[in-house]
């Protein structure tokens, strides 16, 4: 049986802990007991405060990034067990922006998909092809060779609660979403790889200047099984309209 579609948000950059703490209370009474997963990535700071808001509704928070090793001298990072600590429940890895402003590769980002299937965090993979290698048509070979290099070694029943994300590099914060076939078209590439790995039923979700307005027609595609949202889960009442 699907489950219901996971709506995830992530707050880049933005909010204090008094402001995290207010949108979650705000977001649980307007969106009640509901037909979706609805977890939100807060920045590290606000992780512990945003989860205590979170109790007894069904909103789960999580984190935006992390890094790989167990601890160690690496100044200013964050690992996986004070993330655990504050509260997170899951964790964002391989965003693009993780990858293009600061450089992080696919060795690195696998390193961090194990530590965080090791402590048992559930993590979300982020795939996607740039504006250039997808009119050069190697969209299917760039998401192949990310997912490949991201889940190394990892196959089965090791895939429990993990997540894939689709998000085009030219759609993020540009208000270009993809089309809902061109979307499906590249979350069947996801599926193919899933089926190959013994994981068929992991969810990928779709994400990119998802808005209200173009989630629905999304989630109607068979294997969208959910989205990655950025400025839309800024604002509590537009993040509980994409959510509803
Ligand atoms: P966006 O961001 O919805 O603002 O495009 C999505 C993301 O970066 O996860």
């Amino acid at each position: 049986m699907a489950l219901a579609p996971m709506i995830v948000g992530n707050w880049k950059m933005y909010k204090t802990r008094k402001e995290a703490e207010d949108f979650v209370r705000s977001l649980a009474s307007l969106i009640g007991p509901v037909s979706r997963q609805v977890f939100i990535a807060v920045p590290f700071t606000a992780i512990q405060t945003a989860s205590e808001a979170s109790k007894g509704t069904s909103i789960v928070i999580g984190a935006q990034n992390m890094h790989d090793e167990e601890e160690g001298a690496f100044t200013g990072e964050v690992s996986v067990k004070m993330l655990q600590d504050a509260g997170a429940r899951f964790v964002i890895l391989g965003h693009s922006e993780r990858r293009h402003i600061f450089h992080e590769d696919n060795a690195f980002i696998h390193r961090k998909v194990m530590r965080a299937i090791k402590h048992k965090l559930n993590p979300i993979l982020c795939v996607g092809e740039t504006q250039e290698e997808r009119v050069m048509g190697k969209t299917h070979e760039v998401l192949l060779r990310q997912l490949e290099e991201g889940f190394k070694g990892i196959k089965g029943e090791e895939f429990v609660n993990v997540t894939i994300a689709y998000e085009p590099v030219w759609a993020i914060g540009t208000g270009k979403t993809a089309t809902p076939q061109m979307a499906q078209e590249a979350h069947a590439i996801c599926r193919g790889f899933l089926q190959k790995r013994g994981a068929p039923h992991v969810n990928i979700l779709y994400g990119g200047s998802v808005k209200p307005e173009t989630i629905r027609d999304l989630l109607a595609q068979p294997d969208i099984d959910g989205a990655l949202v950025g400025g839309a889960s800024l604002d509590v009442q537009t993040f509980a309209n994409t959510i509803l």
